[in-house]
């Protein structure tokens, strides 16, 4: 039932048509779930849909491997519709009229063409009842019309449309026509509903049209126009792998320039991959070939060095990415450093002015305030405080092959280079362990754990074992 309220306003509903198995990508998995700006092609028309209406007016019309398209989209409170066996366009919609039919308008989108923008649907909302028709259909100009179903006007510079005419049925003089249809539509639901069912199968692909519906309603007296969308990249269908690839390209595009707008320096854009919930803050500068994945949110006065990719992260202000980190559901803090070449694993936090340096690999692990680790170190499921020098090759032995433990480093502890900590292991505030020690047992705070083999000289030893050689050689 429709819950938007009728205060002389029509009742929109918008439907996603989502069901389809994508043929054409070659692929076990359902069209609609590929995913381009790093979110499923569907996640992106909804997100535009429910800027036009709310989204309990939104309904997904879903059934190739419905169950798994649900759960990818279920967070965004839309309703689906389900159509268990799939026969077409306008088949699809036969099968949504239930949920469809108490609304005035419905705006019918395609799951498969995610550019699509809220102003673009309120355009071919507000056009459909400005021409008071009772389809209108959403059109582009393409220098490659080909695949797409193509468009007949009543005649040059008229809004109406004689029908819509699928590629495989073009006649040769057909095919030259460049304004396509775009797969986007608002239909009053009255005539919608009350023609429907005059669709047919006989075609090509033995499938319900909705495209037909043009003529069918034509033939019925009803107004049937079209109008232009501005920008003609924003009704890309996704239909085969290149077709995605092309799609990306443009969403990535418009993300950069999206953040450049609000501030950021991103040095060759083209270069960088950034999906689209990625959040930048201003001035940060942001280096050829980085990748800013998932729901990564930077502050500003940030530099992001190139050949990063950061995965669901959170980076404050001031901070420093040197080149080649790899990042994923962290958190760094402000003016903290890592790189080059550091690795976090989920679920570390590198506190403010701390500093992660080359090959330092950290898994859920904490740097304190002001620590450093700034080479070679593996520090996994520890606590670090406040001012802790971890030295060079400093490894954390969290694994006993069975069970992880922690390992707690107190406040201005200064761990030795070639250190070994074993734990469970907790080393007191301000303890010193001396290089190349392997800790095994709890050092208490202010003290010095010194566990190496005592050194041993053996002078002139080398000079005469140099003699030896020559004597030898000689002989
Ligand atoms: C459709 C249009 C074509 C238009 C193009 C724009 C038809 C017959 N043709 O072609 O004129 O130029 O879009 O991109 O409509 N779907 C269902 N149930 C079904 C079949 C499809 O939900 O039974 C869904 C698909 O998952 C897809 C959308 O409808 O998201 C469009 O279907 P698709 O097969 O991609 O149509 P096109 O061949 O691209
Ligand atoms: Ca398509």
């Amino acid at each position: 039932m429709p819950k938007t309220k009728h205060d002389g306003q029509p009742r929109v509903a918008i439907t996603i048509m989502a069901a389809g198995k994508g043929t054409r990508l070659k692929s076990k998995h359902p069209k609609v779930l590929h995913e381009v700006g790093g979110k499923p092609l569907l996640a992106h028309v909804i997100a535009a849909a429910t800027k036009v209406v709310p989204a309990n007016d939104v309904y997904a019309i879903i059934g190739h491997e419905a169950d798994r398209v649900r759960a990818a989209v279920a967070n965004t409170g839309v309703g689906f519709v389900l159509q268990s066996e799939q026969r077409g366009t306008g088949h699809a919609l036969m099968v949504a009229r239930q949920a469809l039919a108490p609304y005035d308008v419905v705006i019918v989108l395609s799951g498969d063409a995610p550019l699509i923008t809220a102003e673009t649907i309120e355009k071919l909302r507000d056009f459909h009842s400005s021409k008071k028709a009772a389809m209108t259909l959403l059109s582009a100009r393409l220098d490659k019309p080909t695949g797409y179903g193509r468009i007949l006007r009543k005649g040059a510079g008229s809004d109406d449309v004689q029908a819509i005419v699928e590629q495989k049925n073009l006649s040769p003089a057909q095919q030259k026509i460049e304004e396509i249809n775009a797969g986007f539509y608002a239909f009053d639901t009255q005539p919608l509903f009350s023609h429907i069912d005059k669709l047919n199968s006989d075609n090509h692909h033995g499938e319900f049209y909705l495209t037909d519906m043009a003529a069918i309603l034509r033939k019925a007296k009803q107004r049937v126009v079209a109008v232009q969308a501005s920008n003609p990249h924003e009704v890309l269908g996704g239909n085969t792998r290149a077709d995605l690839a092309e799609i990306d390209h443009h969403m990535r595009l418009a993300k950069c320039r999206q953040l450049m707008t609000e501030g950021v320096t991103i040095l060759f854009p083209e270069t960088c991959v950034i999906d689209s919930d990625v959040e930048v803050g201003p001035d940060t500068v942001i280096e050829p070939f980085v990748q800013l994945r998932g729901n990564t949110r930077i502050g500003s006065d940030t530099r992001i060095g190139s050949y990063s990719v950061i995965i669901n992260c959170e980076i404050k202000d001031q901070a420093l990415v040197q080149t080649g980190c790899v990042l994923e559901h962290s958190t760094i803090k402000d003016r903290a450093s890592m790189g080059p070449y550091s690795h976090l694993r989920p679920g570390c936090e590198i506190c403010e002015d701390a500093h992660v340096g080359n090959f330092v690999e950290l898994k859920k692990s904490r740097l304190g305030k002001g620590s450093k680790a700034n080479h070679l170190s593996y520090l996994g499921d520890a606590e670090i405080g406040e001012k802790v020098n971890v030295g060079a090759g400093t490894i954390t032995c969290n694994y006993d092959g069975v069970n992880k433990h922690k390992t707690i480093i107190e406040d201005g502890v200064f761990v030795g280079s070639d250190s070994i900590l074993i734990a469970p292991i907790r080393i007191g505030k301000g303890a010193y362990i001396a290089a190349a020690t392997c800790v095994t047992e709890d050092v208490p705070p202010d003290s010095l754990a010194l566990g190496r083999a005592r050194q041993v000289v053996k002078e002139g030893w080398a000079k005469e074992k140099r003699e030896k050689a020559k004597a030898q050689k000689a002989k």
